[in-house]
């Protein structure tokens, strides 16, 4: 069974990119064959996978009919990736004037991997509903801070319509705090909320801020970051396996 796992909240900054990076090098470290998409034309997934995001990606894919397979290249964390970059802001215009919506889909139906990793912009636009309506399932990663809990519910209503429309087989997967730190009074409110609010989603392990993790992507590699990094993918993994 091929697992598509959207990773999308439309809040920025609260560890989309990390947790889907991570993710993908931690199926990749247990000999699954993943492939990440960028789908954000910010392009961050690109470079921690080591990508060039001049290469073709999904704009070029959709606009000039290519095969999907050409816009895919080698990572240096184990695992293949598609890669993202500022044409993608094109895409979205395209995909909405071409009426478009659900080409991803069925562009990953010939795809042979155990699992593809989706990474979405921080917003509910069309790049991230191609990724809703192609995942099996949707990963929340969530900041414990002020407005949080905003767009949550929209997010996962708008995944309950396309179901309810049979427009895809996608569901919630669950939601994973990210960056926690329990010291800090407000978090622990906002968590608490959470697990109130979503007491069938929300996952019990907690990714921990680590200044480690955010410094990896500007200092190269050194012992410290992996040993943050692998730390990091273990919580990660040990979260996510928890459902499959
Ligand atoms: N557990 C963590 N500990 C410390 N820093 C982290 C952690 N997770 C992510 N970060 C840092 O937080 C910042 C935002 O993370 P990330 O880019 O993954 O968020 P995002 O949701 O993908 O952002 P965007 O919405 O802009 O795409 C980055 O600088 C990242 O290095
Ligand atoms: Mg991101």
């Amino acid at each position: 069974m091929r697992h598509t796992i959207a990773i999308a909240n439309q809040k920025g900054g609260v560890g989309k990119t990390t947790t889907a990076v991570n993710l993908s090098a931690a199926l990749a470290a247990t000999k699954r064959k993943v492939l990440l998409i960028d789908l954000d034309p910010q392009g961050n997934a690109s470079t921690a996978a080591g990508a060039n995001k001049n290469e073709k990606n999904l704009f070029e894919v959709y606009t000039q009919n290519l095969p999907i397979q050409d816009s895919i290249l080698k990572s240096s964390g184990g695992y293949e990736v598609i890669p993202g970059g500022e044409n993608l802001i094109a895409l979205e215009v395209f995909i909405r004037d071409n009426q478009k919506q659900g080409e991803l889909k069925k562009l990953l139906i010939d795809l042979e991997y155990d699992f593809i990793i989706l990474d979405t912009p921080p917003s509910l636009n069309q790049l991230t509903l191609e990724s809703l309506f192609a995942a099996t399932a949707t990963l929340i990663p969530l900041q414990c801070e002020y407005y949080s809990l905003e767009g949550i519910s929209s997010l996962i209503n708008t995944i309950n319509t396309l179901n309810n429309k049979n427009l895809t087989n996608n569901r919630v997967f669950g939601i994973i705090r990210t960056m926690v730190d329990m010291r800090n009074n407000l978090a622990k409110e906002v968590s608490e909320e959470l697990e109130k609010h979503f007491p069938n989603l929300v996952f019990n392990t907690l990714i921990p801020r680590n200044v480690k993790l955010a410094e990896a992507p500007s200092h190269g590699v050194s012992a410290h970051t992996i040993y943050a990094i692998f730390i990091w993918r273990q919580s990660i993994f040990s979260a996510c396996w928890r459902t499959y």
